[in-house]
């Protein structure tokens, strides 16, 4: 992340504008702040902290950070000049603008468009380098492939090879598998693929397939959809089977060193130390209630900034399946609250800002959607911030 260190430091006005950027205001807390900044594209917040042998650390704030880092490396140099800085060490200078990939899309887009899809989707979650999705998306065009992915380095390279395939009909997400199924309407799959699922067999918790996953492929897979399991370990075939024989009415069928069209990089290691391979595939055979589209929470209340100001201390609240924690409070004067906060579902947590100011009470630097476990975060946040 960029950032500076100076011994010389003179802290500038606020507001002021320089070319595209204008720096807002600042709000303190005992020994750091955060400057708001915005350009045309983005708003974000600069971090200043004061270490003990009197340097500062400038530096650009994790959180709020843009998609492009030179607006950060560019807002970072602009401050430095106008506080007079002197450096005596900067990553600052600026790296050339990062090129968008329209393959990978972001919440706003499943939530604004996605819902009221046509096409037949199938669905890969964890695909890692990408070898069945790529193989699914070039045999299917007439379908959408979804590709759900937590590892951000897997997501772009396959991103990138989806450019150079020319592929149109792939979307993919950085994202827990396990909420975003919540944003799919009911009976809309048509396939989802979990293969090689990491086993997780010292952290249960963690495993992919659980009931709640169950139940939820089975309310968005199409009728005859199926939830398609493939793994080499044999505890986690077993969790997987009787995870899935303990739904209601259910159709499972299980194969045993079954060669799929392709095979991922995981499955050709697995088979050169002759492991087994199992197939476990869950057919839906309901049509289950529509859902309604994915909201994204406000706060309803008109908060008091003296309140919160003279009430915060940091809290963790701990709910069944989801927690919220109020980590740090930053203010200016009795205008604007800051709080750093954690909250979610316990297997990916959201972490925003609230901002508290005269207009009432707003998430930063993102709107936060109502999945199920942040719906119950916000309505503790909400009781909190109105106690
Ligand atoms: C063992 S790798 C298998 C990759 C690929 N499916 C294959 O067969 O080669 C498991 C992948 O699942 C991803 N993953 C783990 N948990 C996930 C989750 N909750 N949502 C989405 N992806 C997840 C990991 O980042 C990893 O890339």
């Amino acid at each position: 992340m960029p950032n500076f260190v100076t011994d010389k430091f003179i802290k500038p006005l606020l507001p002021f504008s320089d070319g595209e950027y204008n720096f807002l205001w600042e709000v303190f807390s005992e020994n750091s702040s955060y400057v708001m900044v915005e350009n045309t594209s983005a708003r974000f917040f600069i971090a200043i902290k004061q270490k003990k042998d009197g340097l500062h650390v400038i530096k650009a704030e994790k959180i709020s950070r843009p998609s492009q880092v030179l607006f950060l490396q560019q807002a970072l140099e602009i401050y430095a000049k106008k506080a007079q800085c002197n450096m005596l060490f900067s990553n600052i200078s600026p790296s050339k603008p990062k090129r968008e990939n329209f393959v990978i899309k972001n919440l706003d887009f499943f939530a604004e468009n996605f819902f009221t899809n046509k096409k037949e989707i199938y669905l890969e979650v964890g695909f890692g380098s990408g070898r069945h999705l790529l193989y699914q998306a070039k045999n299917n065009p007439d379908k959408i492939i979804v590709g759900i992915e937590i590892h951000k380095p897997s997501l772009e390279q396959v991103a990138k090879q989806c450019e150079i395939l020319e592929l149109k009909n792939v979307i993919l997400v950085d994202y827990d598998s396990r909420i975003l199924m919540e944003f799919f309407q009911s009976n809309s799959v048509k396939r989802i693929f979990v293969h090689f699922p990491v086993p997780w067999d010292k952290k249960p918790h963690r495993r992919v397939i659980s009931s709640y996953f169950t139940k939820e492929a089975l309310r968005i897979l199409q009728i005859d959809g199926m939830l398609e399991v493939r793994t080499d370990s044999e505890l986690y075939f077993d969790y997987t089977v009787k995870t899935f024989m303990s739904e209601d009415s259910v159709d499972v069928k299980i194969l045993k060193n079954f060669d799929l069209e392709i095979s991922s990089k995981y499955e050709d290691r697995w088979k050169r130390l002759g492991k087994n391979i199992y197939d476990i595939v869950l057919t839906n055979h309901k049509i289950t209630e529509k859902i309604d589209k994915i909201a994204k929470l406000e706060f309803t209340f008109y908060s008091n900034v003296d309140k919160i100001i003279k009430n915060f201390t940091p809290k963790l609240f701990l709910g069944d399946g989801f927690f919220v924690h109020f980590e740090t409070l930053h203010v200016k004067s009795n205008e604007i609250a800051v709080i750093k906060t954690a909250f979610g579902a316990n297997e990916r947590a959201e972490r925003l800002f609230i901002i508290i100011d005269g207009k009432g009470a707003r998430y930063f630097p993102n709107s936060v959607y109502a999945f199920s476990a942040n719906k119950a975060a916000h309505e503790i946040i909400e009781k909190w911030l109105n106690e």
